[in-house]
């Protein structure tokens, strides 16, 4: 649902407010006082709901902007202050926009190929992500006006002096996919057909980052990418250049779904950042201290360590929160397990084979994808792992159990039989008391392949500790340090986990 700014103008009453005591007392001046100053709140509230209507008419509380976060300095991921934050030139000018059109901001960040379908869906009202605005674009989107100019370049080793468009003829070239680099890629290969040169192999990657490292690696030659952006990268990566190629790219500009009444208001703000300096402050800002190189390594590393060890706090939850429904779960399937009744049996069997019998990663996806299409609950990452890592640790331990159930004397059983104590007394009082004893070290052992295993959701995205360390890795372009970080973290937790199981192991023996 939406909400509409404008509304309720500057003041808006919604409760009623008794007068206070002193102005109920008083007679004709004071309440003619009052009876003023309300007339006078009323018409200024009145002037100013029809001041702002003239420009946030149509303009909804809260704006969703689609962007590509893969495009620094214009917009990209930033943890160094202890969380995942998207900043930039882009989304400083968005938050002005908003301070000014009084709207609320919120970011969406996607593959930049999905931006396009995104607006013509609505699933977004507006896109910020560098984006030129092209003849057969504005047939399916609208544009704003231009706010920065930039250029095509050509980013490759050092070495190699691939820096005109007629030395990439036969090489490998890499562009972001869907951008205006692959269709200018493209027009580069009809050029070479013309003058009858071998053609480039176009290379296309989600982000602009892959791009980076396919060159880094070697498997490609070159990628063509906008200059302010492959200034950032030349600068952090001293083995890699640029070479601006002639031709003029066209400019950015703000896109939106087509007719969508935002273009004008959006305009007019605009260019009022335009002349009264904000466009340049905000330039400055960005671009000045670009590329240089923030540190080699683990320095670079080190603003977002905090983030990474936040991850600390979802994975511990998240193992804990799943261990204990897992348990809860495998005490039923145990009972049904040793229970009389055959169906029970096969039931709980079947489910155990099933859930032992496919691997648990393709189960954190099903319960993933599957939960919002077959009851259209739009679970979240971290709710869809607890229930996979519930569903299958139930089945194993619940296999525990058992053996722990049939391990203890048969002769109990019988005995709290004959002496007439319900099954369910047996069970609670007698019987898993002594099997919980005995397989409580395989119990510790099932937490720790559950905190281990936990790294399985940042597949879907869960912000636990894995997931921390790959973000961070892709926005500093470096992987090595976030993951050996991570697997310092893990390694310590599971060795503090084993020896608090082999302690307890210990005591068990001793009361044994
Ligand atoms: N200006 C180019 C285009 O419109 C590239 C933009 C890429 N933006 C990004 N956030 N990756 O296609």
């Amino acid at each position: 649902m939406r909400f509409r700014s404008g509304q309720f103008g500057l003041f808006s009453v919604k409760r009623f407010v008794p007068l206070p005591r002193f102005a109920r007392l008083g007679r004709s001046p004071w309440k003619l006082a009052i009876s003023t100053f309300l007339l006078i709140i009323m018409t200024v509230n009145l002037i100013a709901q029809f001041s702002v209507s003239s420009v946030a008419q149509d303009i909804p509380k809260v704006l969703q902007m689609g962007t590509s976060a893969d495009y620094k300095p214009f917009e990209f991921h930033d943890t160094s202050g202890g969380e995942d934050k998207i900043v930039g030139f882009d989304v400083d000018i968005a938050r002005r926009l908003s301070e000014d059109l009084g709207f609320k901001l919120e970011i969406v960040d996607m593959d930049f190929n999905g931006l396009i379908p995104a607006l013509q869906s609505q699933r977004v009202d507006f896109v910020m992500a560098g984006m030129t605005p092209t003849p057969e674009r504005k047939r399916n989107i609208d544009f704003s006006q231009i706010y920065y100019e930039a250029k095509n370049t050509i980013i490759a080793k050092q070495n190699n002096s691939l820096t005109t468009i007629a030395s990439l003829y036969g090489k490998t070239v890499g562009a972001q996919l869907g951008s205006t680099q692959e269709e200018a890629v493209k027009t580069m290969n009809q050029e070479a057909a013309k003058q009858k040169k071998p053609a480039i192999n176009l290379v296309t990657r989600n982000r602009v980052s892959e791009l980076i490292q396919e060159i880094k690696a070697n498997r490609i030659d070159a990628a063509i990418v906008e200059d302010t952006v492959a200034q950032g990268y030349t600068g952090v990566y001293p083995d890699l250049q640029f070479s601006v190629i002639e031709n003029n790219e066209g400019g950015y500009a703000i896109a939106f779904p087509k007719g969508s009444t935002l273009v004008a208001p959006f305009n007019k703000v605009l260019a009022t950042m335009k002349k009264d300096g904000t466009l340049e402050r905000f330039a400055k800002k960005w671009f000045e201290d670009q590329g240089k190189p923030a540190g080699i390594g683990f320095q670079q590393i080190i603003p977002s360590i905090p983030y990474i060890l936040g991850g600390i706090g979802v994975t511990l939850a998240f193992t804990l929160v799943s261990a204990i429904l897992g348990f809860i779960w495998a005490v039923v399937l145990a009972l049904m397990k040793i229970a009389e009744f055959k169906p029970f049996r096969w039931l709980a069997n079947a489910y155990t084979s099933v859930f032992r019998g496919t691997p648990l990663i393709l189960q954190i996806a099903l319960v993933y994808f599957a939960t919002p299409q077959l009851v259209g609950y739009d679970i979240p990452a971290f709710q869809a792992g607890v229930i996979a890592f519930a569903l299958n640790s139930g089945a194993y331990v619940s296999e525990t159990l058992r053996a722990g159930i049939l391990a203890v004397d048969k002769g109990q059983r019988e005995a709290a039989l004959s002496l007439g104590v319900p099954y369910r007394l047996m069970m609670t009082d007698i019987i898993l008391p002594q099997a919980l004893k005995n397989i409580l070290p395989a119990l510790a052992n099932e937490g720790i392949n559950l905190l281990k295993d936990s790294a399985l959701v940042s597949t879907i995205g869960a912000a636990d500790l894995l997931r921390r360390a790959t973000v961070v890795g892709a926005e500093k372009y470096l992987y090595f340090e976030p993951l050996i970080i991570a697997a310092i973290v893990y390694y310590v937790m599971v060795m503090l986990l084993t020896m608090g199981t082999s302690v307890l192991e210990k005591r068990l023996q001793r009361s044994a």
